[in-house]
């Protein structure tokens, strides 16, 4: 059986601290195919930075401890050595942040860096690289590439210093790309704008694409399938039209209803999600959720069993995972009163 194009599997990324083990990332898995979306959902905390960041080998030389397998094209990534990753790195695999200004040097002209990029891994003339930084810039939407190929980071507005980014992952044909946030600091319509690019571009390169965020309005928009985290693990993950109609767990559908328009509820409050993950150190023996969870009652009468055994993340059609001990989801589908009776 040939292996999807990436596939991650029972990925752990653990930094030991003086307080203990921060157990960031907790037996991942995924995969992904050239030319498609997958969407890494979850609250601030749950390990969508760590784990993402391992595939482009960024805990090396770290304390972190590191394990499982990161298959991208039939090789996995984890055995490669230090400089077999670096050579990768920004090549096969690229990544953009939420600050464009983490990636950018604030002293050096924009075109200079893009341009060092290209060399990085080709061996062309400074010329050469130059004329393929403002090729790339027009093709990221810069007006007057050839004049703004010399200007400086703070010069651009933050939309664009984003597409500076892009244009500077991109310029090497990178097979994956992760994109960290990428239009989280950015207001509605640029945040759109950007979303669009990338959508184009993957369609142009063939990309496979990791989308990073906080917010399940962007997944809907632009992902193939969905996965959804919380405390370090995976606690639903399936297609993004199944996930968002049928969502089966209740972080999920919390997730759902903290945002307009998806849920199709429109005359519903919009409710966030009571209560904060919790400790990455001392996790929840349990289900993680089970102290925020309204419905653990609903399993066992008790919520012992949430509170005790942690659930495995099962199929339940083909395709669509959850990690949960509710059996039926369509309890969380009733109102808040129904809820309230039965908590
Ligand atoms: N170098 C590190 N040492 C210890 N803990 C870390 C380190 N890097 C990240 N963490 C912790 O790992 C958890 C997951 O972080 P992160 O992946 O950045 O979350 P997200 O991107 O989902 O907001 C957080 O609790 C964070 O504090
Ligand atoms: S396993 Fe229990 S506590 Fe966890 S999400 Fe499901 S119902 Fe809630
Ligand atoms: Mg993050």
């Amino acid at each position: 059986m040939t292996r999807p194009f990436l596939s991650v599997e029972n990925l752990v990324v653990h930094f030991p601290t003086p307080d203990g083990i921060v157990r960031s990332t907790d037996g991942l898995s995924y995969t992904l195919e050239r030319g498609k979306t997958l969407g890494i959902v979850g609250e601030s905390g749950s390990g969508k930075s760590v784990s993402s960041s391992a595939l482009l080998g960024l805990h090396r030389g770290t304390s972190a401890r590191v394990s499982g397998e990161i298959w991208l094209d039939g090789v996995d990534l984890l055995k490669l050595s230090d400089e077999e990753m670096r050579k990768r790195r920004g090549k096969d695999v690229a990544m953009i942040f939420q600050d464009p200004l983490s990636s950018l040097h604030p002293y050096y002209r924009v075109g200079d860096q893009i341009g060092e990029a290209y060399r990085a891994h080709h061996n062309v003339s400074k010329r050469a690289a130059r004329i393929r930084t403002i090729e790339m810039l027009a093709r990221v939407g810069i007006p007057q590439p050839d004049r703004r190929v010399d200007d400086y980071p703070h010069q651009f507005s933050g939309g664009m210093r984003q597409r500076v980014m892009i244009a500077m992952a991109l310029i090497n044909d990178p097979t994956l790309l992760i994109a960290d946030e990428p239009t989280t600091a950015l207001d509605v319509t640029v945040q759109a704008q950007i979303l669009d690019l990338l959508q184009d571009l993957q369609n142009e390169f063939h990309t496979a694409l990791i989308l990073i965020t906080h917010d399940l309005g962007v997944i809907a928009e632009v992902a193939d399938d969905v996965l959804v985290m919380y405390a370090g693990r995976a606690v639903e993950y399936g297609s993004t039209r199944e996930l968002l109609t049928r969502p089966s767990m209740p972080y999920t559908w919390g997730l759902i209803q903290s945002i307009p328009d998806v849920s199709g509820a429109v005359d519903k409050p919009l409710r966030p999600i009571p209560g904060s993950p919790p400790s990455l150190v001392n996790p929840p023996k349990g289900c993680a959720f089970f102290p925020r969870c309204p419905y653990a009652k609903l399993v066992d009468g008790t919520g012992d069993r949430c509170a005790h055994e942690l659930p495995e993340l099962l199929s339940i059609t083909p395709g669509h995972l959850k990690r949960c001990h509710l059996e039926d989801p369509e309890v969380m589908y009733q109102d808040d009163t129904e809820l309230e009776t039965a908590r």
